[in-house]
């Protein structure tokens, strides 16, 4: 414990000396939300972290997610020093979509405009016309599809066939999917909701449809935060990272959360209701970011940037 205070101690202090700010995801470990809350920085959903890094003075961003966020802040903002705890955090979606097929998938279909999830590479995003992240997904698809557009989406199947069933838009899916929101187990949600009929269910759109079906709510993780607070319910069933009970919790104090369940008794995944790649971010990473930025620092292909600062900007200034 005095270890870990020192740990926070010692950033607080470089994360001054160095100008520099903490950007941490909902589904990072508590103590790092709360360390990013304490010193300045700000815990926030995908889309809210790209706009915050976009407008903070700091010189350097520290990005506490997985790599396609600090892709995103180099991005935006190529002038910033933008360091991770790990340049490993990747993400399956953004793994599952790689460019030279995803391009290929595209050239098969150059009448339709291309959709992709802020989870994927920079090559990726510059190969698209649009970026979106699930909390401005709908909207934008429902725009594309008033103009007559026909879309190519990628690389989420889950959050695609979500958006198609809401919209009717016309869409072509890239099968790709999160692994930890492919574990959540529709018959066990059931037999979960039949111990605490009170309770509402609230559910990220990277899960499986039977899922979804099941829900009072979906949405992004800022979106199932606030469900939390304005639903009148006292429990609630989350079908999302774990991460995301920190800051439900502290706005909620009087309210109980209980994750949804992965997987039948006994068994065994890799992922349940944590992402690995999420979990890499610890205070020793964040430390070590912040004395030796080498092999930590985000750079992204300055010809890319371009191309995915258009689809980049598009989302940003959608309903801006
Ligand atoms: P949001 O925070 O945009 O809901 O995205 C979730 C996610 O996939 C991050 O891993
Ligand atoms: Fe990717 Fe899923 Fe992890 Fe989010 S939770 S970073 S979508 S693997």
């Amino acid at each position: 414990e005095n270890e870990r205070s020192q740990y926070k101690d010692r950033i607080k202090t470089l994360l001054k000396e160095k100008n520099a700010v903490l950007i941490a995801h909902y589904y990072t470990d508590p103590e790092i939300q709360a360390l990013a809350e304490e010193t300045g920085g700000c815990v926030a959903d995908s889309l809210e972290m790209a706009r915050f890094g976009n407008n903070h003075p700091a010189t350097t961003l520290i990005i506490a997610g997985v790599r396609f966020m600090g892709e995103t802040a180099k991005v935006l903002t190529p002038e910033k020093t933008v360091v991770m705890p790990t340049l490993e955090a990747t993400c399956s979606l953004d793994l599952g979509c790689p460019i030279e097929e995803f391009s290929a998938f595209c050239d098969q279909h150059p009448d339709r405009t291309v959709v992709v999830y802020a989870n994927t590479s920079t090559a990726v995003k510059a190969r698209a016309d649009w970026i979106v992240t699930s909390s401005c997904a709908l909207e934008i698809i429902e725009h594309l599809d008033e103009q007559g557009e026909k879309i190519l989406w990628g690389p989420d199947r889950h959050l695609g066939a979500y958006i198609q069933k809401q919209t009717g838009a016309e869409m072509l899916m890239w099968q790709g999917a999160c692994i930890v929101h492919d574990e959540f187990k529709s018959k066990a949600l059931m037999d979960m909701k039949a111990l605490h009929p009170d309770a509402a269910i609230l559910v990220h759109p990277e899960s499986p449809a039977d899922i979804i079906e099941l829900a009072d709510a979906v949405g992004s993780t800022s979106q199932l935060i606030k469900a939390a607070q304005v639903m009148a319910n006292k429990k609630f069933i989350v079908a999302t990272d774990r991460g995301i009970f920190y800051k439900m919790q502290q706005l909620c104090p009087d309210k109980e959360f209980f994750e949804a369940p992965t997987a039948g008794e006994g068994a065994t995944c890799k992922s349940c209701a944590h992402c690995p790649w999420m979990a890499m971010n610890g205070l020793k990473e964040i430390e070590d970011a912040l004395l030796n930025p080498l092999g930590r620092e985000v750079f992204v292909d300055m010809k890319l940037r371009d191309g995915a600062l258009k689809s980049l900007d598009r989302m940003l200034t959608f309903n801006a």
